[in-house]
């Protein structure tokens, strides 16, 4: 008489099998390659097996390191720290900024790096000195640090396992990670072996007894259903995952943000990436030497370099409130404004840069505008910082609308974006008066985030334009938004575009 288990398939008995031979654990890769069980079948046999407890399965994370082309690149040569040093030593011992500057050692963005962390690790001290900044080596010839060792030990390996790396090694995973020079990728291995009870059932001879799975015309006609065995089907059983095509994440956060301003009233306005100084700062009374306006803070443009300005009219009154106020009861900033510097092109910087040029167009009230777009900053890109990145903006015009108005429509904006507690808390911006700054709280950090800086435009803002009524405007990080949606605590990740990450990213955010 041959024994059944109610369910057991021919396939179920093929992976016992050859588990028994195994005899010990083994990869779920290998079960595949080995037994020529199509993928999906095979899962979803060990999915039954495990359940009626014939074998065992285990899932282990395991993280792969491998360096950046960043990465790849001081690993070939040496880290810009090393290389400071090395031109320190060949100095004689020290030598000025100005002399690092220029001889090229290093390039120049990274000079400060590089000193950054040539300091860090002791190897050198910076004196200021009648203006000049002097860089002293403290040591000649360091030991290689295990930064730079684990550098040497990725570029021969290309890829490694937190377990193949010497334990020496380990702790410099973080620091390569946050320059940037390495990347993470993390892959599951799965395992599995067969239980005591999985061998007893094999060796108790124990046959397939799988049941009808087709229920064929005939089968029904005869009535031959009633007496056969129907297979079961388990519909809660694992598959294959499927990857349909779906908008970027960033893309559908955006949407979401294009909805809820819509359903509160706003319309969506554009403007372009390439702005002139005079909209990105001079008509938002932002004075011609603000720091902000400075190379290392705003990227001028080569071609075109100059940007041409609107009516003479408007470029007037903007000059004039400048210099002294004009028609705006305000005194102005009292120096003399420079049509050049408002002619220069540059990439806006801030999406107000938009909502200011709407305005002078469309100044009647009422009007509600918003836009979610890109601005651009001269920023070292990090895990905190992009030189790209997105604002969330808008202006309300309208007769008699005041501060609290401004506060109700933010709070009213996040609430619906799913952040509970808005706070506010007095700021600055040369075109704001009042200006406030937004926070959220964030349940994951327990912190207040800050969101967005807002504010009623000045006089010295609006009465050039002719707007004669109250503006308030707003604008801020989308980002960080993003970020806690996605549970990302690195920013470039946002924009990686790793194919795994997009993968397993949600279609509902
Ligand atoms: N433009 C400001 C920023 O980039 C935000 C802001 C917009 C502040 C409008 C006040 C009014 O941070």
């Amino acid at each position: 008489m041959s024994l059944s288990f109610e369910g057991l398939r021919e396939v179920d008995i093929r992976i016992l099998r050859f588990l028994a031979e195994q005899g010990d654990k083994s990869r779920l890769n290998d079960v595949l390659e080995r037994t020529g069980i199509e993928h999906a079948a095979l899962v979803k046999s060990l999915a039954w097996l495990e359940e009626k407890g014939f074998v065992s399965v285990e899932r282990i994370e395991l993280e792969f390191f491998s360096l950046t082309d960043e990465g790849m690149h001081y690993a070939s040569s040496s880290l810009p720290e090393r290389k400071l040093l090395n031109f320190l030593i060949e100095r004689g011992g020290k030598a000025t900024l100005n002399d690092v500057l220029k001889a090229g050692v290093i390039p120049e963005p990274m000079v400060n790096v590089a000193i950054g962390w040539a300091r860090r690790k002791g190897w050198i001290e910076v004196l200021k000195m009648d203006n000049e900044t002097i860089i002293n080596a403290l040591c000649t010839s360091p030991p290689r640090g295990s930064d730079e060792l684990l550098l040497e030990f990725l570029l021969k390996k290309k890829s490694a396992k937190r377990s193949e790396l010497p334990e020496e090694l380990v702790s410099a995973i973080d620091l390569l990670y946050k320059r940037n020079l390495l990347e993470k990728r993390s892959e599951t291995e799965v395992f599995v072996w067969i239980t005591s009870n999985g061998t007893a059932l094999l060796e108790s001879g124990v046959e397939a007894d799988e049941g009808i799975s087709l229920l064929t015309p005939d089968l029904i006609r005869t009535q031959a259903w009633k007496n056969v065995k129907l297979k079961k089907f388990n519909v809660e059983a694992p598959t294959k995952p499927v990857y349909p095509g779906k908008l970027h994440p960033i893309i559908q956060l955006i949407n979401e943000i294009r909805e809820i301003f819509l359903s509160m009233g706003f319309e969506e306005i554009r403007g372009p990436l390439v702005e002139s100084a005079f909209w990105n700062f001079d008509a938002l009374f932002t004075p011609q030497d603000h720091p902000a306006r400075e190379m290392h803070d705003t990227f001028y443009l080569k071609k075109p370099s100059t940007v041409r300005l609107p009516r003479e009219e408007l470029v007037y009154r903007v000059a004039k409130t400048h210099e002294n106020g004009w028609k705006t009861g305000s005194k102005g900033w009292g120096y003399s404004w420079k049509t050049e510097l408002a002619q220069q092109a540059i990439l806006r910087t801030h999406t107000t840069a938009t909502t200011i040029r709407y305005l002078a167009e469309h100044g009647t009230p009422p009007v509600k505008v918003f836009s979610v777009d890109r601005v651009y900053r001269n920023e070292r890109v990090d895990y905190k910082h992009l030189a790209e990145f997105h604002q969330i903006e808008g202006i309300i015009v309208d007769k008699n609308v005041t501060l609290r108005d401004l506060m109700g429509v933010l709070r009213e904006f996040y609430w619906k974006l799913g952040f509970k507690k808005v706070q506010f808390w007095p700021s600055f911006f040369p075109y704001t008066e009042p200006s406030i700054q937004s926070t959220v709280y964030v349940d994951e950090y327990r912190a207040w985030v800050e969101l967005c800086g807002a504010g009623i435009f000045r006089p010295e803002v609006t009465v050039p334009l002719g707007v004669r009524v109250p503006v308030l405007a707003w604008g801020g990080g989308f980002e960080r938004i993003a970020m806690l949606r996605l549970g990302l605590d690195d920013i470039r990740d946002l924009y990686r575009n790793s194919l795994g990450w997009l993968r397993q990213t949600s279609v509902i955010l």
